[in-house]
């Protein structure tokens, strides 16, 4: 997989790659990364990128033509790059997206600054416009970055055991359900007694029980969506 990202903040986003399970995915060639400043494709003296709005409004926004330039550069030659916009006015970003998303070759994450992209460019470019929450972030470097981790531990071999993918939050529609590790007792606060005692069939019954329960405390819009399927 490789992820591009179209940024005036290259180091906002590198630096997350230079530690950790996504480093050590880069390592083994699973993943590879690389820039585009669109900076650098500006046509006016002082490599500005961004105007006012059509019409008033607050804010600046980049203006198309440096975006225009860099991202039908990318194109001709990445012929299969899907391109994503993060932006708070597009549809949620969830599990099921991160592992579609996960099985494409090439992604490239168009971050926006100031109050934004001008639309024509989300328009001609846009395979998927989405916003990570209901919050306004000062650009798109985060909300790529929040994406491309969620992308990436779902690409085979990237995390070391493939087997945690399957019971975690949002596997079958809940949250997953609380987990303990050792000791059995820590400061008189104990780890659910049936965790101890190694009768998997049981512990198993146990968590789903929680994975429900926490479900509907915290998120009772799942819930109620995973009650009226089961
Ligand atoms: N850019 C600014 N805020 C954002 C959000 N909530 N999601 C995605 N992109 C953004």
């Amino acid at each position: 997989m490789r992820f591009t990202y179209v940024t005036l903040f290259e180091s906002l986003i590198s630096s997350y790659f230079e530690d950790s399970i996504l480093k050590r995915a880069i390592q083994n060639n699973l993943l590879s990364i690389n820039f585009y400043n669109p900076r650098d494709f500006t046509k006016n003296k002082h490599g500005k990128v961004d105007d006012y709005q059509a019409g008033g409004g607050a804010g600046l926004l980049l203006f198309p033509q440096p975006l225009f330039d860099v991202l039908d550069t990318i194109k001709k030659e990445n012929p299969d790059a899907y391109f994503i916009f993060p932006t708070p006015a597009g549809k949620p970003f969830v599990q099921i997206d991160a592992k579609r998303l996960a099985k494409k070759e090439h992604l490239v994450f168009v971050c926006g600054r100031y109050e934004g992209i001008d639309e024509r460019v989300i328009e001609t470019y846009g395979d998927e416009v989405f916003s990570i929450g209901d919050y306004v972030l000062t650009g798109g470097e985060l909300a790529s970055l929040v994406m491309s981790d969620a992308i990436s531990r779902n690409i085979q071999n990237v995390l070391g055991n493939e087997a945690s993918l399957s019971v975690e939050s949002f596997e079958n529609e809940l949250l997953e359900a609380p987990s303990f590790s050792k000791p059995p007792i820590y400061e008189d606060k104990l780890v659910p007694s049936e965790f101890l005692k190694g009768n998997h069939a049981k512990i198993t019954s146990l968590k789903n029980k929680m994975s429900e329960s926490k479900t509907k405390y915290f998120r009772p819009d799942l819930f109620s969506r995973f009650n009226a399927r089961h």
